[in-house]
């Protein structure tokens, strides 16, 4: 089997993860509701990995790192605790529905929304953020790359925008964390919410969002948080003010282990790795007669992901035949992203989404690379 699906989620992990996460289930008890053993090392566990992810993303407080079960949770906070009816928020065509449903829900309550249009290559234009400017403009909200093209932003740039304007900038890492190198103090982002279980290599059902200093959020859930408990309102400092409930230690440590192997390797050497075997790919794929490729393959900074149609095949029949005749492991469809199959104008048939590990072999690349050809031979 060749897994070239880890934009949905990694299946390629450093084995200590798998170790990790078993003995957690061993020897962890709940963070923060006890003081006997197994309850301090889960305690002592999450703490450690808040530190790594606030060293991953250039965090200076990791007390300022709030977990969530992911990416989709992480947003919903930002934009749900920070949006009010009445302001004005700018997003992009390229966004994830993780971000354009929360801020859809905003726009029945009173928002007003403008989402800046993508190209036929899926790149957004950032000089349109200064025609969008109004009085009442409060927040961008933003993703660092595109889960369709790969597209990657230049989150400076973007920044620079927000600051000058005194909005807030939430940023959707889902697909750059551990994938791309990412300073959210330095960058000047306000929100930066990830996930881990896609670039960090971590388990399912563990994300965050790290917040900067000075600025509260409202939390999505209130409930169970180990200390003040007789409030009636839910203790307001980070991180437990966003972290309502028992944590998923046990995929958190998972997450641990992840991290330490990202912080160890770094970020950099990843995103070298997983960006020659993209471009080996691009490579392969471009010249075989039949085959549309999408996003801005060309661009020098990029996610790890490329996007493809063969001739006026289904992508969904596509990904069907790359399982069934070379056990290829691709995501099909409309990827929760109408917006920028719209720009593609791939509304209709979806397209097919390669996306890669830095485990993943150059063979394994010439394979799939193979497999398209194939495919776009029998049509
Ligand atoms: N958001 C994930 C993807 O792009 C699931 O496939």
């Amino acid at each position: 089997m060749i897994y070239l699906d880890s934009a949905a989620t990694a299946l390629h992990r450093p084995p200590a993860v798998e170790e990790a996460m078993a003995r957690a289930l061993r020897t962890l008890g709940n963070a923060g509701r006890g003081a006997h053993g197994p309850a301090l090392a889960a305690s002592r566990l999450i703490y450690g990995v808040r530190e790594k992810i606030a060293a991953l993303l250039g965090v200076s407080d990791p007390a300022r790192v709030a977990f969530t079960a992911n990416a989709t949770q992480a947003l919903n906070t930002a934009i749900g605790g920070l949006i009010r009816p009445g302001d004005h928020v700018i997003t992009t065509a390229c966004e994830h529905n993780s971000v354009l449903r929360p801020l859809y829900r905003k726009e029945d309550q009173g928002t007003e929304l403008t989402i800046l249009p993508a190209d036929s290559l899926g790149r957004m234009d950032l000089d349109a953020l200064e025609d969008s400017l109004r009085p009442n403009t409060r927040a961008v909200v933003a993703g660092h790359a595109s889960n369709v093209t790969g597209n990657a932003v230049d989150l400076q740039k973007v920044s620079d925008f927000t600051q000058a304007h005194g909005l807030l900038l939430i940023v959707d890492a889902a697909q750059t964390a551990g994938e791309l190198p990412i300073d959210m103090e330095a960058l000047g982002v306000d929100v930066l919410c990830f996930t881990g279980h896609k670039g960090l290599m971590g388990p399912q059902g563990t994300g965050g969002l790290c917040v900067r200093e000075g600025l509260d959020i409202p939390p999505l859930l209130t409930g169970g948080s180990g200390f003040r408990s007789f409030d009636r309102a839910h203790p307001a400092e980070l991180p437990e003010a966003l972290e309502a409930g028992t944590l998923n230690a046990h995929g958190l440590a998972g997450l641990g282990a992840a991290l330490d192997y990202v912080l160890e390797r770094g970020v950099e050497d990843i995103h070298r790795a997983e960006d020659a075997l993209a471009r080996r790919f691009i490579a392969g794929v471009r010249s075989i007669p039949g085959v549309t490729l999408y996003g801005d393959t060309d661009a020098p900074v990029r996610a790890p992901i490329v996007t493809l149609n063969i001739g006026d095949l289904d992508a969904g029949k596509v990904s069907q035949s790359l399982w069934d005749e070379a056990e290829i492991c691709v995501r099909a469809g409309a990827h929760c992203a109408p917006l920028m199959h719209k720009a593609l104008g791939t509304e209709e048939r979806g397209a097919v989404r390669f996306s890669f590990s830095c485990f993943n072999t150059r063979e394994e690349i010439d394979r799939a690379v193979r497999a398209v050809a194939d495919i776009a031979g029998e049509d």
